[in-house]
């Protein structure tokens, strides 16, 4: 084994410092007009819990940072104890955008903080596992973020919906969350994202800007998330499957 490998192999198994921020400051208006999705429940649990159950139970996790609207903060704190989750260490109030909402948590986040993951609540049937794959991962190569290839085949258009490229399906991915970063990494992100103006729709996008190579993590297609109501149907056909194959 080469001198750099084992090096990068003692550094994977230390034991580090690593923040979960979850997301749940949004008004999921594809869902519902009146209600917020991440308190809905999917098979007798809500989505909120859902999440925050997977990191609670990865050991790779120290603390776990939870961003809701400024009116749930008080109410999620209460329903996060009342579930067993003990790691929680801030609930802190979002912004009008996911982004904001993830520097809003960022900011929270432990001074210890060596890897960071960002995570959409509304993806609430991510599993331990999930999140392990792609911290070790983000361990080797600084950033990794869940996702799954391609099934489809994918096609860009113009703005009259005529397509004009295929993309090759061998590299096309559909990328999902926990995206995982090097928090001295996400910082510089974070920041020139915002100095710049930058409106991304995802955390790895604000990497990749600045030059930094994010990992992908093939998880598989159950790591859904809760856009629409007849995803909670789906969500929970995917529990049923999932307790079917133990
Ligand atoms: N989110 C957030 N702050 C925002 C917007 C979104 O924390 N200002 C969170 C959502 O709560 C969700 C995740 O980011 O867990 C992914 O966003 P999305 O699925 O788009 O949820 P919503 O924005 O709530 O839904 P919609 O776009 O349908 O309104
Ligand atoms: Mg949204």
């Amino acid at each position: 084994m080469g001198k750099l490998s084992s090096l990068i192999r003692a550094a994977a198994g230390k034991k580090r410092f690593n923040s979960a921020i979850i997301l749940a400051a949004g008004s999921g208006k594809r869902f519902s007009d009146d209600t917020a999705k991440q308190f809905v429940e999917v098979a007798g649990e809500s989505v909120l819990v859902r999440s925050a159950k997977a990191f609670e139970n990865s050991e790779l996790i120290s603390e776990i940072i939870v961003v809701t609207r400024q009116a749930d903060v008080e109410g999620c704190r209460n329903i996060l104890k009342e579930n067993g989750i003990t790691k929680t260490t801030r609930v802190v109030a979002g912004g009008d955008t996911r982004q904001k909402s993830a520097k809003n948590g960022f900011d929270a986040v432990n001074p210890a903080c060596e890897f960071v993951a960002i995570h959409d609540a509304a993806r609430c049937l991510v599993t331990p596992e999930m999140i392990e794959a792609a911290m070790e991962s983000a361990y080797v190569h600084g950033a990794c973020a869940c996702a799954t290839k391609a099934t489809d085949t994918i096609k860009k258009t113009d703005g009259a919906n005529s397509i004009t490229e295929t993309v090759n399906r061998d590299n096309a991915w559909l990328v999902q969350t926990p995206q995982i970063f090097m928090a001295d990494m996400y910082r510089a992100a974070a920041y020139m994202g915002e100095k710049d103006n930058v409106e991304a729709t995802d955390d790895c996008a604000l990497c990749e800007r600045l030059g930094f190579k994010v990992k992908l993590v093939d998880v598989g297609k159950t790591n859904m998330k809760i856009t629409y109501p007849e995803d909670i149907i789906i969500a929970e056909a995917i529990l049923k499957y999932r307790e079917g194959n133990k």
